[in-house]
This record gives structure tokens, sequence and C-alpha cells, in this order.
């Protein structure tokens, strides 16, 4: 089975497809932590954002792997290090590199390929796995989304205001609409699920209940 999971920064994403794979006990992927990884590379070795080729080149040659929700660049923990908002700031900006693409859905489709998965991102159900068995997009208010982070960044530690986080927020859902490669889309046969003023339990409830009727709308 494969389940894709789209939709923009602070929807929940994340959250819901690790409650559902271990309700249908399947493999979760999250694609962010892979573009987050490379990003992590490339600020922790000086490379130039604006150096396409040296960027494709690390994107290329690194290994990103996950045991469980700890995530590895090249056999080192960066679980954290991929969390923190210079990352999330500048993930767009490595997102945006077509080769970089292809690189990260290569691995991903190669994954999927082996086992059942949920994955989520933003090219999931129009890229990576257009042929999915459920598309779900995962959306909610801007100032609901930058609140969710603002919240979780917070428990952190990390003091970043509410109108940072917010700004931070719209500048990359543009960025991640915008792009010509694997940008973030509402594929036709999607289902919209709008999480503002929704808990947790109530969005992987109404997901679940979707996949136990195969898939049929309504309730
Ligand atoms: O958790 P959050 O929604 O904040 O972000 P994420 O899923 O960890 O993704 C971080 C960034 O990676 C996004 O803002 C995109 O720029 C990029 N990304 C992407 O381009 N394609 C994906 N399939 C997943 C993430």
């Amino acid at each position: 089975m494969q389940i894709a999971v789209d939709g923009p920064a602070g929807a929940g994403k994340s959250t819901i497809a690790k409650i559902i794979a271990k309700q249908l006990g399947i493999q979760y992927l999250d694609t962010g932590a892979m573009y987050r990884a490379i990003t992590y590379g490339v600020l922790s070795r000086g490379i130039d954002f604006e150096d396409q080729q040296a960027v494709t080149a690390l994107a290329q040659n690194s290994e990103i792997s996950f045991e469980g929700s700890e995530v590895f660049l090249d056999g080192r923990r960066v679980t954290e290090e991929i969390r923190t908002p210079e990352v999330s700031k500048n993930t767009s900006r490595v997102a945006c590199i077509a080769a970089v693409r292809q690189c990260m859905v290569a691995q991903q489709r190669a994954i999927a390929g082996r086992q059942s998965v949920i994955m989520d991102g933003r090219d999931i159900g129009s890229v990576v796995l257009p042929e999915a068995d459920y598309k779900f997009y995962l959306d909610a208010s801007v100032e609901e989304r930058a609140r969710r982070r603002f919240e979780e960044l917070k428990a952190k530690g990390t003091d970043k205001s509410l109108e940072e986080i917010k700004a931070d927020i719209i500048t990359r859902d543009y960025n991640d609409s915008h792009r010509e490669e694997g940008p973030l889309v509402c594929t036709e046969d999607a289902v919209v699920v709008d999480t503002t003023g929704m808990d947790i339990q109530g969005v992987s409830q109404y997901i679940l209940s979707f996949i136990e009727r195969g898939g049929q709308r309504g309730l």
C-alpha cells in the first residue's frame, strides 16, 4: 500500500503520518527530513547555496538513513540539528534544485518499491507516488500553522517570536509552491483535510476511517 500526504509547513503531516503508519503497521518516510539533512550538510560544510553543482554533488554523495525517529547523515545522528529555524529557512533553497530533487525522489521511490509506506512531503502525490492508493492534502490557516510551530519550538527551548515564525512559514510556502520542479500542489485526486481547529486525534481518525472504508468519502 502507498499513502501520500502533502501540504504546507505546519499542517501536521508528519505527526499524522506517524500515527497512521503505526496503526496500519506500515513504514513512515519523512521526505522533508531528507531535504533538511542535505541542507544541514550544506550549512555545516560552508557550501554556498548558490553553488548548485556543489549542493547537488553533496546530495548525490550523501547517505541519509532512518532508524525509528532518528535521522542520520553519513552515519552521523542529525535528528535535532535538522529541525533548527536556520535549517527550516534554508531548506527550500536546496529543495528548488532540480538535480537534488531527482536524487531524493529516486531514493524515495526505491523505498516505496520495497514495502508499504506512508510518505509526507510536498510532491508525493504529484511526483513521487502518482499512483498512490490514497492521497491526502493537509492544510490549515497560516495563523494556526504558525502557532503550532511556535509551541513546538518553544518546547525545544528555541526563542523565536510568533510573528517571525509566521513570516518564515509564508516565505517557505511561497518558495515551495512556486519552484519549477516538484512544487507543492494539491492534486485533483487528493482528499483535502482542513485541520484548522481539529486536534491530532480528530485528523488521524478521519484519515484512518477513510482508508478503512476503502476510500469512500462521506460521513
Ligand atoms: O515539517 P514541515 O512542514 O515544516 O517541513 P518538512 O516537511 O520537514 O519540509 C521542509 C522543507 O523541505 C519544505 O519547506 C520544502 O522546501 C522541502 N521539501 C520538499 O521540497 N519536498 C518534499 N517532498 C518534502 C520537503
